[in-house]
């Protein structure tokens, strides 16, 4: 079975917030956020909410595939940041693009989340219940970041990304392959990792709205986000190349056959000691972090969006994707272009 990517879209907010911009809201520096970080800058929703990106990005991906958006069967959206308890972004993305013969519904695994949807998408293919899925990773995270808070609100952006997953035909479909559906040598999602742990949750969050009622004889209250952000670190730098060894080696494929490994943009050092502990080289591990920040699920697709369109990935082309996020939660995925 090739269960491939036949689309990729993304979309960015227009609005350009700098590093300067920000050290004139809170005590930071342009060196100290680059230096730190690589983020030069961020793009930050004016109007525009997480269901309006993620529309944006979904019609992107649908041109870019060739695919209507009558034909796609579900929209697996991840977003820890909705515009609504409910109804579901997906559905009104549905809505948006009129994808009218789509189940929709959300996926929350934070920073991983996109991992998460376009794994949950290979397997309900590989299952047989679909051939089109629309996958989208997207955050507003500027809803939940305290902008009076410099430790966090330096290092997050807005922005979505998506993907067209199908089946490339009837006749693939029918000759089902190994545990992964897919031989390593035909083009499509080859494997796939993904993994939490729930008493690690307090190092990244953020409430929603706390019980308060007649009862409590309180209002409900809504939180920012708040971060230990050296613990995050320290988890991501371990966590990634871990899962990244353990994808390959489950797929019986070397680390030098993989083009590009696709993090997750949550702080250039990251990416860059990743490479290191895994000895690749930075040529491989393409970042645009300098010009969006950390958009948390919409991360990964939108640099993968941005490979396809520069026209970096070929036909044949090994890829990883791997994320990590709150949960905490971290996921992988291996993909033949
Ligand atoms: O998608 C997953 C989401 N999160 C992450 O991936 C975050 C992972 N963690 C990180 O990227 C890094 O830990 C940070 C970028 C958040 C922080 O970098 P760090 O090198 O770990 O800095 P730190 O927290 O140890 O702070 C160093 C200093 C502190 O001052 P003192 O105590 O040394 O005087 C902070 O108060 O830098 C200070 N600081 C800042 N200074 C200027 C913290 N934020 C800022 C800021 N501007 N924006």
């Amino acid at each position: 079975m090739r269960i491939k990517i036949v689309g990729t879209g993304s979309y960015v907010p227009e609005r350009v917030v700098t590093n300067e911009d920000l050290a004139g809201m809170v005590d930071t520096s342009d060196e100290w956020i680059k230096s730190r970080t690589g983020i030069c800058q961020r793009r930050i929703s004016d109007g525009i909410g997480t269901s309006g990106m993620a529309a944006m990005a979904a019609r992107r991906a649908l041109a870019n595939g060739g695919v209507r958006a009558e034909e796609i069967q579900l929209i697996l959206l991840a977003t820890s940041t909705p515009d609504c308890h409910f109804p579901s972004s997906a559905c009104q993305v549905q809505r948006e693009i009129g994808a009218v013969h789509a189940a929709a519904y959300d996926i929350s695994a934070a920073c991983s989340g996109f991992i998460f949807a376009l794994n949950t998408a290979y397997s309900f293919i590989v299952s047989g219940f679909y051939n089109n899925v629309l996958v989208i990773g997207v955050d507003c995270l500027s809803k939940v970041v305290d902008w009076k808070d410099r430790s966090t609100c330096v290092l997050f952006g807005d922005g979505a990304g998506a993907v067209v997953v199908t089946v490339e035909s009837e006749a693939d479909k029918a000759v089902s392959g190994n545990k992964a559906g897919n031989s390593a040598d035909v083009p499509g999602i080859l494997h796939m990792i993904m993994g939490a742990d729930g008493t690690k949750g307090h190092v990244l969050s953020c409430e929603s709205r706390t019980v308060g009622n007649f009862l409590t004889g309180t209002e409900p209250l809504t939180g920012y986000l708040s971060m230990d952000g050296q613990e995050v670190f320290k988890f991501a730098v371990k966590k990634m190349p871990e899962i990244i060894e353990q994808l390959l080696e489950e797929s019986n494929v070397k680390l030098e056959e993989i083009k590009y490994f696709v993090l997750h943009q949550a702080n250039y050092r990251i990416s860059e000691s990743i490479a290191k502990r895994l000895k690749i080289p930075m040529e491989r591990v393409p970042v645009n972090i300098e010009k969006y920040g950390n958009t948390s699920a919409g991360s990964v697709p939108i640099l993968l969006d941005e490979l396809n369109r520069e026209g970096k990935l070929k036909d044949g082309d090994l890829l990883v994707m791997a994320g990590f996020g709150a949960g905490l939660t971290w996921g992988a995925a291996l993909i033949r272009w």
